[in-house]
């Protein structure tokens, strides 16, 4: 029987991407919602770890499957690395992410290049049906430009600059972001831990 992974997000391009990057691993991977479970979840962790490893267990705790769950956000240096595990609620989850954008230009008003660092963080947890936990955390490097620019992504990535390229990631296409974002090392991270594990107990 194929095996069964379930990613406990209800993001629709989250999974998109997962199974973008998990293909070929020859397992069925289910969203919550397509794995029939609806949970709310309290993600009251103070590091993206703790978050990523909570969400996964809640839902282990209700399947016989491989569980997997993922935290991510944006930390500013000069902010003391805010909004960190708070990228989502920063402002208030309603704000628009324009509101949200504007906002860290203006606290980052004057500040130089060199003091604009900030970086994209993601923490992938996966849980086995034995109890077992591996958290993988993968980070993209970058500043924060001075004016918002690209039209592709979400959330902070008008605002949110990569010196490889001289642009913000809504400027990079989703073939060229997933090729080096936090997100997408974090999920290579964590297919290659699958791939082991499944090699060992077939083995
Ligand atoms: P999560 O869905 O709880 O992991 O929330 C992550 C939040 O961090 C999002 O709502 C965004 O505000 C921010 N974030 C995470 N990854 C990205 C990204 O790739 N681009 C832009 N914003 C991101």
């Amino acid at each position: 029987m194929e095996k069964k992974i379930i990613f406990a997000t209800g993001n629709k391009d989250k999974m998109q991407e997962i199974r973008e990057i998990l293909d070929g691993l020859g397992a069925e991977i289910l969203s919550m919602k397509e794995a029939g479970i609806s949970l709310d979840i309290e993600e009251n962790g103070t590091t993206f770890e703790e978050n990523a490893l909570i969400k996964a267990k809640a839902v282990a705790g209700m399947v016989n499957e491989i569980v997997l769950a993922d935290d991510s956000g944006l930390e500013i240096d000069y902010l003391d690395k805010q909004p960190g595990v708070y990228s989502a609620r920063f402002m208030g989850e309603d704000t628009s992410y324009e509101v949200k954008n504007q906002e860290l230009l203006k606290r980052l008003t004057g500040v130089p290049k060199a003091k604009r660092t900030a970086r994209f963080v993601c923490a992938i947890a996966a849980v086995f049906p034995d109890g077992e936990a591996v958290v993988r955390r993968e980070t993209v490097e970058g500043y924060i430009g001075e004016r918002p620019e690209g039209e592709n992504g979400f959330g902070y990535d008008p605002i949110f600059y990569v010196e490889e390229y001289g642009c913000s990631t809504a400027a990079l296409t989703r073939q060229q972001k997933n090729a080096i974002s936090h997100r997408g090392k974090a999920l290579r991270a964590i297919r290659r831990e699958l791939e082991n594990r499944f090699y060992q107990k077939e083995s």
